[in-house]
């Protein structure tokens, strides 16, 4: 090859070269950036907690003690019998219904010798996970029946049963009372045991037997964990939506969650089993209860502090429909219509009502200011309908202020979510719901494919509150499922769609939220941890990105006339975030090859310097762990931009969003 051929060439490769890197020319869009379409609400991005995967009592909940009240369907559930330097005794289980029905269990410890120690430890939730130096307040309900000359000895043991952390409780009197006491714990380990026994010869009786951090979030005494509440305020979440899901339903109305018995003092809160105990069979779990030491007025705490709306669901009369469906005829529903008005009651009720006293009495007089309620999960069917209307009927009569909330059906379409919407459009104004809750648990396709279905909703019905959704890397239900990066994606896709239809989405969430890595009945999950740490998917930086930068304002993106949903690989959204003068522009590029982007601003210009917030990774498989739980997060870059053209390149399988300051 001569020199010149090999020139030409050589210019060929830096010059052509490159460009082919990319999947095709730039694609032109277009913002309008001075005409906004529709009002971003502040309740867009928000969250739904479900007691599911041990997300509440073993998760987010800091009670470190399982089994605490010897409530469980084995009493004995979590503790052993501890026995120490020739102590002899006997344990016994103590049901004493009539006198405390809601909390009817207690442990009686009798040792018959002077030495040694004698009594119970427990295996915590999984484990008890404590840190090295970090200080613990135990308590206990105790009662020393003969006013012997006794003492409880409190350890904490590591996994080789030394002890590493202890304190004593003594001055037992032979009535009931509450017994108090703070200890460090010497070493970080997950999988801590407590250990409480009795010292001295003597009948001790004990019940709610706890062990929390001191450092809970807030610093609450019956607190939460700080380290999942903080990763939940990262989002900066709109709205919670509480406690679920099909918990609310239960597997029978026996078990459907009520929230009277999840309020008040926690030891009077009756512990139930809790429906996903024995939901899965390839995922049984015998050790799930509901304790409700995470009851309704923690819940309107934790919205309270996340400066989110609190989003309650209530059981309409219906149990759950994938279960055995019983319902309440509709002459007797009024208790359930009932526990909804008192709720309002609870929530937002002066300090002189019954209800707001409670409230006030639990250490909160300033009401709540609840605006939104739920009624039923995910029903379906003329029984549903004819429930939620008596339930619309006496509240939209008696708190107008009430924005109502009703189902869909589980599903995103076919015969049931037709049939409920059709008969949602034909109610009355007075009775029609204000937003209806819709469902998807789909394949990561589905997501791609559907970017666009809220583009034809009907703009004068009720508005949508995506409530639950989430990407399936197999298929629903299958415990293959993974937070990975392709689901993750194709999330970020589907939610240009939703944020571009802001006048018809108010509310969006993903679900579930939390799993315990040792002890998770479903998947995928927003948020994993352990005994100790916890981890944000994909998923989850995928809804931060969106609910930090949800903007005020809709503002059109167009390729050509057209909406940008998919064509050329490419899913996009922009917003204007009227408080900081910047247009916020949402770019997910699915394609393998990078892709230029040339945004085109009419009516206003960039000035200085954009925030460029990514997510990216050739590897549809990638995902998160406790060990790297960062590995797929947002970068944070800065781009010069000035004027009315920006010059974009999105990486291969990239989530970009732009803040772009403007004028
Ligand atoms: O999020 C898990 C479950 O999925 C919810 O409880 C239910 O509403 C849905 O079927």
């Amino acid at each position: 090859m001569n020199r010149i051929k090999r020139r030409i060439l050589a210019t060929i490769a830096t010059v052509v070269l490159p460009g082919m890197m990319f999947a095709q020319k730039p694609v032109v869009l277009t913002v309008q950036a001075n005409k906004p379409i529709a009002d971003v609400q502040p309740t867009m991005y928000g969250v739904f907690f479900e007691d599911i995967n041990f997300a509440a009592d073993g998760g987010i909940y800091a009670e470190l003690v399982k089994n605490r009240s010897f409530e469980f369907y084995d009493p004995q559930m979590g503790w052993n019998e501890v026995k120490k330097d020739g102590a002899k005794g006997a344990l016994l289980v103590i049901n004493q219904e009539e006198v405390t029905p809601n909390n009817p269990r207690y442990m009686r410890v009798k040792k018959t010798t002077d030495n040694g120690s004698f009594g119970i430890v427990n295996e915590g939730f999984r484990g008890i996970g404590v840190n090295k130096d970090a200080e613990y307040r135990f308590s206990v309900f105790a009662r020393n029946v003969e006013g012997a000359a006794l003492k409880i000895k409190v350890q904490l043991l590591n996994a080789d049963n030394t002890v590493i952390g202890e304190t004593e409780v003594s001055g037992l009197t032979t009535e009931w009372n509450k017994y108090k006491a703070t200890f460090k714990s010497s070493e970080t380990v997950p999988n801590a045991k407590l250990s409480v026994t009795v010292e001295g010869k003597g009948t001790l009786d004990m019940d709610m037997v706890s062990l929390f951090p001191v450092d809970t979030w807030r610093g609450r005494e019956n607190g939460m964990r700080k380290d999942l509440v903080q990763l939940l305020a990262d989002m900066k979440p709109g709205f919670v939506r509480f406690p679920g899901g099909c918990i609310v339903e239960g597997h029978d109305l026996a078990v459907r969650y009520q929230w009277k018995k999840t309020v008040g003092n926690v030891e009077d809160r009756k512990v139930i089993v809790n429906r996903w105990n024995t939901e899965f069979k390839h995922r049984p779990t015998p050790d799930y209860y509901q304790s409700f030491g995470l009851g309704f007025y923690e819940y309107f705490l934790l919205s309270e502090d996340l400066g989110a709306q609190p989003l309650p669901i209530l059981n309409c009369g219906m149990a759950c429909q994938f279960n055995i469906g019983e319902v309440v005829p509709l002459d007797k529903l009024d208790p359930y219509i009932q526990d909804a008005l008192d709720l309002v009651e609870f929530a937002n009720g002066d300090v002189s009502t019954k209800w707001g006293a409670l409230r006030s009495q639990m250490g909160h007089p300033k009401p709540f200011n609840l605006k939104y309620l739920g009624i039923g999960n995910e029903q379906w069917g003329e029984q549903y309908v004819e429930r939620y209307k008596a339930f619309a009927q006496v509240l939209s009569a008696k708190h107008p202020e009430i924005v109502l909330v009703s189902g869909s059906g589980p599903n995103p379409d076919g015969k049931e979510f037709d049939y409920l919407w059709g008969e949602i459009n034909k109610m009355d104004d007075n009775l029609k719901p204000a937003l209806v809750d819709e469902h998807y648990y789909r394949t990561a396709d589905w997501f791609l494919k559907h970017a666009d279905r809220y583009d034809s909703y009907d703009r004068s019905g009720p508005k949508v509150f995506a409530g639950e959704y989430a990407g399936q890397s197999d298929k629903v239900v299958s415990a293959k499922n993974r937070n990975n990066w392709k689901v993750a994606i194709a999330e970020a896709a589907y939610l240009t769609g939703m944020e571009r239809n802001a006048d018809v989405i108010s509310m969006t969430s993903y679900a579930p939220l939390f799993a315990h890595v040792d002890a998770w009945q479903w998947t995928p999950d927003m948020i994993w941890f352990d005994n100790l740490r916890s981890m944000g998917t994909p998923n989850y930086y995928v809804q931060k990105l969106f609910s930090t930068n949800a903007g005020t304002n809709v503002l059109s993106i167009l390729n050509g006339k057209n909406k940008v949903i998919g064509q050329d690989g490419l899913y996009a959204s922009t917003v204007f975030d009227k408080n900081s003068n910047e247009i916020i522009i949402k770019l997910v590029n699915v394609n393998s090859t990078p892709l230029e982007v040339v945004v085109a601003l009419k009516g206003k210009s960039a000035v200085g310097e954009a925030k460029w917030l990514v997510m990216s990774s050739d590897d549809e498989a990638s995902e998160n762990s406790l060990d790297k739980p960062m590995a797929l997060s947002p970068v944070e870059k800065t781009l010069s931009v000035t004027g009315k053209t920006l010059k974009l390149t999105l990486g291969s399988k990239s989530l970009n969003v732009f803040r772009v300051p403007v004028k």
